[in-house]
């Protein structure tokens, strides 16, 4: 049984054929209206989502399956003192798949060791977020035609931002990826990734405090909010939170075909105003969510694309 907790463990040909399973999806949507009949997914999800939660919802009923779950630690048994290995070893009962989010970092890890569906990691803390880092990669892909010869930018909360962390993995497979990360010094990339990802011979990165300085380079830019919930202190978030706010004017010297992706939810960091240029690919990003998640139910429950 394979378990998804860290966007590492899937290998480049198995990302590859998600994406292209994923495509075939969109392409056939009918054709895959029922291939979960009689199965179900469970959603466990401790801390709060819209996208990720309602995605794999959506996705599992569009393949004809059912869903049942919680969606926040009040209405389940953890607010009892039920440990997250009782809750999964319990739910894996019930249910064929797993998504769960939590706010602790390792918290999917532990619930795999349990289980006895298979797990996926729907977010942890600031840790890891493999699925989003699936719709980021298709969503590029499907922008840009390709994942390898590319400049990206990330702007925003590099320290505690999770897609961020799991996406940089996700990209350092493949060829002549140039990264250029934007933010505040205090929320500078881990120095973890720093020393693991960067640390690799051929892997460099920029680190940059603006983003007019960079933003004709770039081919993506990977905006992210600054987020309320990690932060110890309030005064810092607040001196933090609009450091960065992407508007028309700063788009003047980008690409004409700079693809802006965003995991959303956005705050402030993209004035609405971006939101009608073509460049702005966060609502189709989300979108693509919905897909790769159909198609990443159907490969972990051992099925394959339909001729
Ligand atoms: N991108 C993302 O994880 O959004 P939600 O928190 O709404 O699930």
């Amino acid at each position: 049984m394979r378990h998804l907790i860290d966007p590492m463990d899937l290998s480049v040909k198995e990302i590859d054929d998600l994406l292209d399973l994923a495509d075939h999806i969109i392409e056939n949507k009918k054709r895959y209206a029922k291939v979960c009949e009689g199965k179900k997914l469970a959603t466990l999800f401790f801390e709060p989502s819209t996208r990720t939660r309602l995605s794999f919802e959506a996705a599992m009923m569009e393949l004809g399956g059912n869903v049942l779950g919680f969606s926040s630690a009040d209405s389940s048994s953890s607010t009892k003192g039920e440990s997250v290995s009782d809750t999964v070893k319990v739910v894996s009962c019930y249910a064929d798949i797993i998504a769960m989010r939590h706010p602790k970092e390792g918290a999917p890890f532990l619930a795999s060791m349990k289980s006895d569906s298979p797990i996926i990691n729907a977010g942890d803390g600031g840790h890891n977020h493999p699925t989003q880092t699936l719709t980021d990669l298709l969503t590029i892909r499907r922008e840009k035609g390709r994942l390898d010869n590319i400049t990206v930018g990330f702007c925003g909360d590099l320290k505690f931002g999770r897609t961020v962390h799991s996406l940089i993995k996700a990209l350092s497979r493949y060829e002549n990826v140039t990264y250029i990360m934007i933010s505040p010094e205090e929320l500078e990339i881990p120095n973890y990734l720093k020393e693991e990802v960067f640390g690799k011979e051929g892997m460099t990165f920029e680190q940059v405090r603006t983003i007019d300085e960079v933003i004709d380079r770039l081919d993506v830019l990977y905006m992210t909010r600054v987020q309320k919930e990690r932060f110890f202190n309030e005064a810092d978030y607040i001196r933090l939170k609009d450091t960065y706010i992407l508007d028309m004017p700063k788009l003047k010297k980008a690409k004409e075909n700079l693809s802006i992706l965003h995991p959303l939810p956005r705050v402030n960091e993209i004035a609405v105003e971006v939101d009608d240029d073509p460049r702005a690919c966060y609502f189709r990003q989300a979108l693509n969510g919905k897909f790769v998640r159909m198609a990443l139910i159907m490969m972990m429950l051992g099925m394959g694309k339909v001729e």
